[in-house]
């Protein structure tokens, strides 16, 4: 039996304990901004960093013995833990949980639910990578641009001008209609239908602090509705699943590929559970990134007033009003060149997090088997070594830069790199497209915080803007921002 005692120390340098409730303070700070508390850690200790010196610290791994957190930032550190695939591995969200309440048959869907790719590793995870790819290939995700047209056609007829409206939240509703259209071939805004919904909350609950803290399946708590709510869910799926194998047609949503999916070599299909967890991971890591990208996009070019007009004028010489084809994307470099430096500035995803498989070392110090290590591509992403001026949003820089995979990496980097990066592409520059040259977007004086951002990064409380038809008074709207969002983005007084 190993006791704390015989657990392995770490020595990556951090700070010591605090006096009053130890280590839950560090773990606190971190989830209530990681970003921030990290940033004051990075500066304080370097590169490298233990959430606590000595380790004793879990906020993710579900083995036994968690040896402590670390944090790393910078191309090199990136290029370690995103390319050596058999050290570094990852776990899903639910792993902890489960681990800690495996005890009913109530628990039992937790051991899939959004495992997908996130669950496995090594050879498996090439294995199912590979059944998962012709859903993710070029000619394939060039098929949703007509659905991905329609729904934000609708969403863009049902905008209130001159009404205040939370940008963030049109964003979402957007951006899951679009993960449900191409997942399961449903657009829940034609039916009410409530699979994504019950999807989002399920969600919502998973990463929910209170959930992790009172992991009780007593009616009231949030870990006893996350329970309800994935039972019925897991219902709803198979019972879809079952329909989509009866119809044996051509359907070409992502779930429906992923049954007919076969091994090249074995011929083995994904089982039941495996389509559930696929299915659940597409859709999380699908849309809740992609509409944090577009609204910090949305939200940059309101207070960039000379960006937001050269990127209307490049926009209606192009389209002339109309949508994009896939054939007229690679002709607007500058829409390409703001989403890229919008999500280096304010990167939807600021976190890769991996736990340690064996025994390694990196930045010379010994990592211990299972300890979690975090790589952030936010503070990699404001390297002024790399950008200078990094909070300056400049989308021209990238006319001359060409940074490294491991230099600029919101899609993440290797073998784990994001599946859905091309189709995130795709749907961010066609409903950024739409909305500019249709609307101006003017943003109320607010209070603009970030979200935790320990899995994805949003702004915390909304973001409300006004709709105007597009008037090109791009100026209105400029200033009046406070919040944290100051210390990510400089931003005019
Ligand atoms: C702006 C939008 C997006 C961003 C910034 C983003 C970012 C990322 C990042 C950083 C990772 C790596 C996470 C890690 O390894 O720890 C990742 C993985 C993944 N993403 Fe995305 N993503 C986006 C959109 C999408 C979309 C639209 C889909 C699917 C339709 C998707 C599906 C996935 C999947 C399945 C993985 C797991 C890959 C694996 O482990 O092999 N993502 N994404």
């Amino acid at each position: 039996m190993i006791t704390t005692l015989d657990k392995p120390k770490l020595s990556v340098p951090g700070p010591h304990s605090a006096k009053v409730f130890g280590r839950s303070a560090s773990l606190f700070r971190l989830v209530s901004d990681s970003i921030g508390y990290t940033s004051q850690l990075f500066q304080t200790y370097g590169p490298i960093v233990a959430l606590n010196y000595g380790g004793g610290t879990n906020l993710y791994s579900p083995l036994p013995n968690c040896p402590g957190t670390v944090f790393v930032y910078g191309p090199e550190f990136v290029r370690q833990v995103a390319t050596q695939h058999e050290i570094y591995y990852k776990y899903p969200l639910t792993g902890k949980l489960y681990r800690k309440k495996d005890d009913s048959a109530r628990t039992e869907p937790l051991k899939h639910f959004v495992v997908g790719l996130f669950g496995v590793n090594s050879n498996q995870h090439r294995q199912h990578r590979q059944l998962l790819m012709p859903a993710f290939h070029k000619q394939q995700i060039e098929s949703y641009r007509n659905d991905i047209v329609a729904i934000t056609q609708s969403v863009l007829d049902h905008l209130q001008m001159g009404e205040p409206t939370d940008i963030a939240e049109v964003m979402r509703l957007l951006t899951m209609r679009v993960a449900t259209k191409t997942l399961f071939g449903k657009d829940i805004g034609e039916d009410g239908g409530s699979t994504g919904r019950q999807l989002q909350d399920a969600l919502a609950l998973l990463t929910s602090p209170m959930t992790a803290l009172l992991p009780f399946d007593l009616p009231g708590l949030p870990y006893h509705r996350l329970l309800t709510l994935i039972a019925q869910l897991d219902d709803k799926m198979r019972a879809m699943i079952v329909r989509k194998r009866a119809a044996d047609n051509e359907a070409r949503d992502v779930l429906s590929m992923l049954i007919g999916a076969r091994d090249a070599e074995s011929g083995a299909k994904l089982s039941e559970d495996e389509l559930l967890g696929h299915a659940g991971v597409i859709f999380a890591a699908g849309h809740e990134t992609s509409s944090n990208a577009l609204t910090w996009t949305l939200f940059l070019l309101s207070q960039h007033p000379q960006v937001a007009a050269d990127l209307v004028d490049e926009l209606q010489n192009v389209l002339q009003g109309e949508a994009p084809t896939v054939e007229q994307l690679p002709q607007l470099p500058l829409l390409e060149r703001v989403i890229k430096e919008s999500m280096r500035v304010l990167s939807p995803v600021p976190w890769n997090g991996r736990v340690t498989a064996q025994p390694t070392e990196l930045g010379g110090y010994a990592l211990p088997q299972g300890t979690e290590v975090f790589v952030s591509i936010y503070q990699t992403h404001h390297m002024s070594e790399l950008y200078p001026q990094p909070e300056t949003f400049n989308p021209k820089r990238w006319e001359a830069i060409e940074p490294t995979i491991f230099e600029y990496n919101p899609f993440s980097a290797g073998p784990r790199t994001c599946i859905g990066a091309s189709f995130a592409m795709m749907e961010m520059k066609i409903v950024l497209a739409m909305l500019l040259q249709r609307y101006r977007l003017q943003c109320l004086p607010q209070k603009v915080d970030r979200s935790s951002g320990l899995v994805v990064m949003g702004p915390k409380q909304g973001l409300s803007m006004i709709v105007h038809s597009q008037d090109r008074q791009f100026a209105q709207g400029v200033g009046g921002i406070w919040g944290n969002v100051r210390e990510m983005a400089k931003l005019p007084d």
